[in-house]
Parts: structure tokens; sequence; C-alpha cells
């Protein structure tokens, strides 16, 4: 074996398969080559938001040769009991959101198919909905349990008294509109069957498990369902598990008996494969005059739907952010006509960070004490609400080297104060956080002729630079340069891995990768499988987060009130960096994410028809590259030797948890306004 001087992990290396990208030699799932009868489908979605589907007719002018199929719950094959049910596409006359796949058309062509499915007659008996989150809504109940198994409901000491005896208090109520992940690449799958065998090309965060879902739904063993993604432009979320355009694909196939592919346009996207819950979040804060937190009240309201609970942990980051002798979460929902909420980066702690963080500044204002100083004074010693020892926490560091490094220290913290031209200039700092997980997962690695190895894992890379940073692990693990390692994911029947979500894909895959090499440097033998599953259930799994600080400088014009975003720095506290170069990417990708949701993002519902209004990238405002001025990330060395064998955590999703109330800390800063409705637009600035 040779021996490495230079450790591979904490190498900025680029990612292994830049090139192929470069080169458009990487495939993505509506790219690959599968034959010349590849038939083309195109999905008819449901024009109301609820009601019944009672029958459906082709246009006899549309239906030409080229059409192959028209599905729908008159004709579909019926499939077994789907846990997610709106994967039970075709499998009965219920409308359960504007936007359901109610018909598909299969044609030899994508135009056919999309002229065909754009005359069909859909007739539809249509019942009155509800599709707006009210915080008095007379349905709102509590539920059992939070995403992922949180208790909805935490109380400690006495919130009432603490609050009616306070000096300082401050009671507020934040909302947050609905979000669309609107990842780069549209969800997209390629199905054929091989005598009785599934391959999918399907574009998703998790191989194992659409092939676990998609081979339920058919009848199939998982092993028979065989899902490749090699390369994901992007899910956020979006992509965690098999979404309707899989079981579409698999059953369009089915029926022709051909290659069928269904690539989602952007519209459909909106409705089709989930959002960020609406938020409408009430915190109240108690304090003594110095500044101490006597208590934290957080309840929260927020959407889910008719077909399953999706309950967000949207107060739960609260429950370990600062000290408190008496303290409060809760979460209510509704079940509304529309699409289930589903998870979209940080999911929970992106939406109940901004009305903590922004709260927290509302009292360091009410206070006249810094917003830095007064994080500081409220640190805890352990997890306030669970009492377990933060496995490293070094939040406080964050801020104080964060204040340093962005230029902090001669605030001037009244607001309006510096004017530059017709711009107002403010700056604002947020804390951050997010859970360190590592999630069991199973990896194989085998000697090669030429000294060579192949390590191989069904984990998926969305473009964070994933493969590239178990290439590094496993590099490290054999002794050998990264040029010896060959790293195989995205295809289902590797060995099992974890979903790419959480912000755990390389805490959990490098954890089995790790042991894997281990164990065939220890036995000498060929080839060696590692399975992380017993390891990790005996580890502790509270108190192991990751902290930041996000700072942000706007300047906002005094007449247009347009906000632009002069400097957003972040310095976080997330273990060991694996790969500064890719870490970077990440972090900066958060904050630009939280520059979305401050300032441009937002789903706008027509109450009236259940439906989002805007549903392209037209109108559904993300940043572009014209809206980022000054932007960097740093971190901390941290060593934390009670997480994986790496000594990392997540670092996916932790950059934005915070940015967007720093940026609105900022905007009052600057102006004397507080937002407290999200998006910042300018029409609630003047
Ligand atoms: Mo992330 S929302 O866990 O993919």
């Amino acid at each position: 074996m040779t021996t490495t001087t230079e450790r591979a992990v904490g190498q900025p290396i680029g990612r292994v398969e830049g090139p192929d990208k470069v080169r458009g030699a990487a495939r993505y799932a509506a790219e690959y080559p599968v034959g010349d009868d590849l038939a083309y489908a195109w999905v008819a979605q449901s024009p109301v938001a609820r009601g019944t589907l009672t029958d459906m007719t082709v246009d006899p002018l549309v239906e030409t040769d080229d059409v192959l199929a028209v599905l729908w719950h008159g004709n579909a094959p019926r499939l077994a009991e789907a846990d997610d049910p709106e994967l039970a596409v075709f499998q009965s006359d219920r409308i359960s959101y504007r936007g359901q796949a109610l018909a598909l058309v299969v044609a030899r062509t994508l135009e056919a198919a999309r002229r065909a499915a754009a005359t069909l007659q859909l007739d539809i008996e249509e019942e009155p909905h509800d599709s707006v989150l009210r915080a008095d809504h007379p349905e709102l109940y509590t539920p059992e349990k939070v995403n992922p198994n949180f208790p909805s409901d935490t109380a400690s000491g006495d919130v009432e008294a603490a609050l009616a005896g306070a000096p300082v208090t401050v009671d507020v109520t934040y909302r947050t509109p609905p979000l669309h992940n609107s990842p780069m690449e549209p969800h997209a799958t390629t199905a054929l069957w091989t005598d009785d065998d599934l391959v999918l090309y399907d574009s998703n965060q998790h191989p194992p498990g659409v092939a676990a879902s998609i081979g339920g739904l058919f009848g199939l063993p998982a092993d028979r369902v065989h899902v490749i993604t090699e390369h994901v432009g992007g899910g956020f979320g979006s992509k965690g598990t098999a979404r309707p355009n899989a079981v579409l694909a698999a059953m369009a196939a089915k029926v022709t008996g051909r290659p069928v592919r269904l690539a989602l346009p952007r519209q459909a996207l909106f409705s089709m494969v989930g959002h960020r819950t609406p938020t409408i979040q009430r915190v109240r804060l108690a304090a003594t005059a110095d500044g101490h937190l006597t208590a934290i009240d957080h309840e929260v309201v927020e959407q889910s739907s008719r077909l399953f609970e999706f309950a967000e942990q949207t107060a739960v980051a609260t429950r370990h952010m600062y000290a408190a002798a008496n303290r409060r979460t809760g979460h209510r929902l509704v079940r509304l006509d529309m699409p289930t909420p589903r998870w979209m980066r940080a999911p929970g702690e992106a939406p109940g960070m901004v009305a903590l963080e922004c709260a927290m500044d509302e009292l360091a204002v009410t206070l006249d004490l810094d917003p830095i100083e007064l994080r500081v004074r409220n640190e805890p010693s352990v997890e306030p609400e669970s009492g377990t020892p933060f496995s490293s926490r070094h939040y406080v560091e964050c801020l104080r080297r964060g204040a340093e490094r962005f230029g902090w220290h001669d605030r001037d913290p009244r607001p309006k104060q510096r004017r530059e031209g017709d711009w107002w200039i403010g700056t604002g700092v947020a804390g951050a956080t997010y859970p360190a997980m590592a999630q069991p997962s199973t990896a194989r690695v085998r000697r090669l002729s030429g000294d060579s190895y192949e390590v191989s894992i069904a984990a998926t890379d969305l473009g964070t630079g994933a493969r590239t940073i178990l290439t590094q692990i496993a590099a490290d693990a054999l002794e050998v340069p990264v040029s010896q390692v060959r790293v195989r994911i995205g295809d289902s029947t590797l060995p099992r891995a974890s979903v790419a979500g959480g912000s755990s894909g390389s805490a959990s895959w490098g954890w089995a990768v790790t042991g894997a090499c281990h164990s065939l440097r220890e036995s000498g033998r060929e080839e060696a499988t590692f399975d992380s599953r017993e390891l990790i259930k005996q580890q502790e799994k509270d108190g192991k987060h990751a902290f930041g600080a996000h700072f942000a400088e706007v300047r906002v014009d005094a007449v247009t009130g347009e906000v632009r975003v002069s400097r957003l720095f972040g310095m976080y506290a997330a273990g060991r960096i694996l790969n500064p170069r890719t870490a970077r990417s990440q972090f900066l990708g958060g904050m630009i994410m939280g520059m979305g949701m401050a300032l441009h993002e937002e789903s706008v519902l027509d109450p009236a028809q259940g439906a989002w209004v805007n549903h392209d990238l037209a109108e559904y405002h993300i940043p572009v590259h014209a809206d980022i001025e000054s932007i960097e990330a740093e971190w901390l060395d941290e060593q934390d030797d009670q997480l994986n064998p790496m000594g990392s955590k997540g670092i996916g999703e932790i950059g934005i948890v915070g940015s967007p109330a720093a940026i609105l800390n900022a905007i009052r800063h600057a102006t004397g306004v507080r937002i407290r409705d999200l998006p910042a637009r300018l029409d609630k600035i003047l």
C-alpha cells in the first residue's frame, strides 16, 4: 500500500465529475439514450382544487397515430397502496389539489403528447375548497409529532407568569410565505421495463428509497427496480422521495411496452413536487433589564393537506438556541385543499429562525443592547430543554469572530443614521443552527488491479460535491492518493445509502465508506462491506448541532425602497470541513437562498382558485447573479469526536438558517422599518 504524506480530507479538491459536466458527458435523468421507440409523456393537471373527475374524453382530431395511450383513473393499472398518497396517481376519481395529475398522454413525440394533453376534455364536479392559512382557522389542530420525530409541543416553567412579571417583553408575529424549491433540473424520469424488471433513470435524492416505493406500488421487490441517478441538478428536499413523475413514467412504459420519458415542465413543479409551508409565528420573549431571557414562547401555525399530514418542525430550533427558565414551543396545523407541503432546504429551521432571530433583534432594540451581546448573555451551558450537553457548540465564537471579520465594533445601533446618496445603509446579525445527523448506510470497497480501489454506495450527488468528498474520505481511510480511488454512486443496486437530505449525506455515507475501507485493510481481503447501523444506534442523538452567525449589510433606496445586500457574511462552526472548496460553495448557496427568502421568493396564492399565481422563474423570483455583491463564508476549526469518524457536521442547510433574519434586521437598522411579513418587498418598506 502506498503511503501518502498529505491527507486528502481538508484539501480543496475540485469536483471529480467536473470535467464530465463541462464536456456535457454527465447525463441527467431525461438525457439517457434508451432506443428509437422512446415515447414521451405529458401530464394533464387538475384546473380545480377539490372535486371529482367523472369523465375524460380525447379529442378525435388530435388523437393521431402519434398518440400511443391516454391514461386516467378510468383505465390506469391498479397500484398497491402508497405510503405517500400523492403517488397513488389515477387510482381514484378524487381531486385533492389544483395541479394534481388527472391524465397522462403518451405519444411518439413530445409535441404530440403536449398537444393532445392540452385538448383533453376533463369532466369535473367541482366542490368548494379552502386554501388559505389563517391563525384563527377553526380547524387548527395539534399534531402528535412534528418532522422528523419531535413532540409538537414542549413546555417548562411558567411562561405567562414570567411574561407578566418581566420589565421587558417582546410579542411579535412573523409570517413567511409558501416557497418553492425550484431546482435547476426539473423532476424527470425515463422508464423502461426489461422482462418484469423496471429501470428508472430518475432525478432524486435517494435511489434506494425511490426503488422501494416504486417497487411497492407495482408489486415488485426493491431489487427488481433499478434506479439510476448519476447526476442531479439540485433538489433542495423536493427530490427526497419518489415524486409522481416516476410513477407516471413507469405506468406509461408498462402500458405502452416502450421506454417512456416524462420531464415535468417548470410550471408543473409548482404543484406536483411540494413546497415549503407558509407559517404564522408568534414569538414572545421576556427579559430582565440587563438582557437575560426569562421566557421564550414560540407558537407556529402552518399548513398540511387533506391527503396526509406533513408537520414541519418550525419551532424546534428555538428549543436549544437560548437559555431561559420558562419556555414553550408549539405547532398548530390546518388541512387545506392544497398540495402537501414537503421538505425545502432547512425545513423548519429556516422559517423558524426568521421569527426567533428577528424577535431577538427586536428585544435588543427594546433593551438598547447590542444584539450580539444579547445573544452572548443567553448562551446555554447544555441543551435547555433536554439537559443534554452539546457535543460541541461554538456559537458565541461565531458571533465574536464573525463580528471582527465583518467589522461590527463601531456600529451605531440607532436606525436611519447612515445615508450615502439615495441609500440608507444598515447592518444586521442573526444566529444559525442545524442538527448534525448521521443515518445508517452501507458501503463496499474492492481492490482492483494496479493498486486502485472502487468504492460503491447508493448515494447521490445533487451537485454539492458528495462524490468528491467520498473519494477524499476513502483515499485517507485506505492511505492512498485520491487518483487511486473511484467512487460509484447514484444507482439503487449499489449498497444501500441514506437519503441526500437533512445535511446528513457526508456524515452518513462517509461513515460507511470509512468502515468499509478500514475493514478491507484489516482483513487483507480484496473486498469489504460495512454497515454503520449498529454504531449509529449506539450514538447519543441529542446535543449535536452545527452553529453559525450571519451578518448582513444592506442599502435601501430612500426613494424606491429597493433593497440591495451589499455584504453578506457567514461564520460557521460545523465540525471538520472536509473540502473547503465545495463547503464554501454550499455555505454561499444556502446564504443566497436565504437572501431569496428575505427579499424575493414568494409563492402567491389565488384563494378563489386554490392556485399558485406565479409558477415559473419569470414570476417566482430567486436571486440572480446581479443581486449578489460581496458574499463570503468562513469557519472555525471545530474538533468534535462525538460525531462520526470524519468529525464532520452537515453544511448543506445551515446557510439558509438565520441569513434571512440578518438581512431583515439590517433593513430595520437602515430604515427603521421592521418587516414581519416576508419577503421584504419594496412596497412594504416605503
Ligand atoms: Mo434537504 S430539505 O433535507 O434535502
